[in-house]
C-alpha cells in the first residue's frame, strides 16, 4: 500500500530509528509498502521515518545506468536493485570524498551538492534476517548514506554548506510551514 511522504518540519524525521529486534512478516510488509511509495513518487531511496515509521529499515532502489563510470562498467558489480538494508551499520567509509548533487523526497523539489565518502562498507540484516556486510561505491554509497542518515534523522539540510543553506532559506522556511500546517489540520477534530 502507497504511504504519505512525511516532508521537512515533521517531527518523526528527526526521531532516531529504533533497531528491528525480529525481521518479521511485519517489516517485510513495511518494506513493501515503502517500495511502492518509493517508485509511486520516483525516488531513489526512501527511509522509514519518510513513511512515518522511526524503524531502522531503509530501501534503495538506483538505475543500474547511474552506476557506469565513462567506459559502461558498473562501479558495483553483482548489486542486483531494489536493495533493503535492516538495522544498517557503517563499518568504514573511505577517506576520499565527492560531491554531488542530493534531493530528498522529503524535501521536494531543493537540491543541493552534498560531500560524501565515494566508497562505504556497510552490515545489516537482509530480508530473511540474515546478517550482510558489503561495500558500495559512487552513487550507490551516496544514496545509502543519504538513507542511513535519516535512521539517524539527519537530513538533507544538515549536511549542505551553510551558504547553499542561505541560498535555500526562503524553500526551506516555505516548505517547514507547509508541513506545519498539514500536520496542525489533520490533529484537528
Ligand atoms: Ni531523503
Amino acid at each position: 500500500m502507497k504511504k504519505l511522504i512525511h516532508t521537512y518540519g515533521d517531527p518523526v524525521l528527526r526521531e532516531k530509528a529504533r533497531p528491528v529486534e525480529k525481521v518479521d512478516e511485519a517489516i517485510r510488509a513495511l518494506i513493501r509498502d515503502m517500495l511502492e511509495t518509493m517508485r509511486a513518487e520516483r525516488g531513489v531511496g526512501l527511509a522509514a521515518e519518510q513513511v512515518g515509521e522511526a524503524v531502522a529499515v531503509c530501501i534503495i532502489e538506483v538505475p543500474l545506468e547511474m552506476d557506469r563510470d565513462e567506459q559502461g562498467l558498473l562501479f558495483n558489480p553483482g548489486v542486483t536493485m531494489p536493495m533493503a538494508f535492516i538495522n544498517p551499520r557503517l563499518v568504514s567509509a573511505s577517506r576520499e570524498t565527492e560531491t554531488a548533487d542530493e534531493g530528498c523526497l522529503s524535501f521536494p523539489d531543493i537540491y543541493a551538492p552534498i560531500q560524501r565518502p565515494v566508497e562505504v562498507t556497510v552490515d545489516y540484516l537482509d530480508l530473511q534476517g540474515q546478517p550482510q556486510t558489503r561495500t558500495f561505491r559512487k552513487f550507490i554509497a551516496r544514496a545509502i548514506q543519504h538513507e542511513m542518515d535519516h535512521l539517524a534523522g539527519v537530513l538533507l539540510v544538515d549536511r549542505m554548506s551553510a551558504m547553499k543553506k542561505i541560498t535555500l532559506s526562503g524553500q526551506i522556511k516555505r516548505l517547514k510551514r507547509q508541513t506545519r500546517e498539514q500536520l496542525a489540520g489533520q490533529a484537528a477534530p
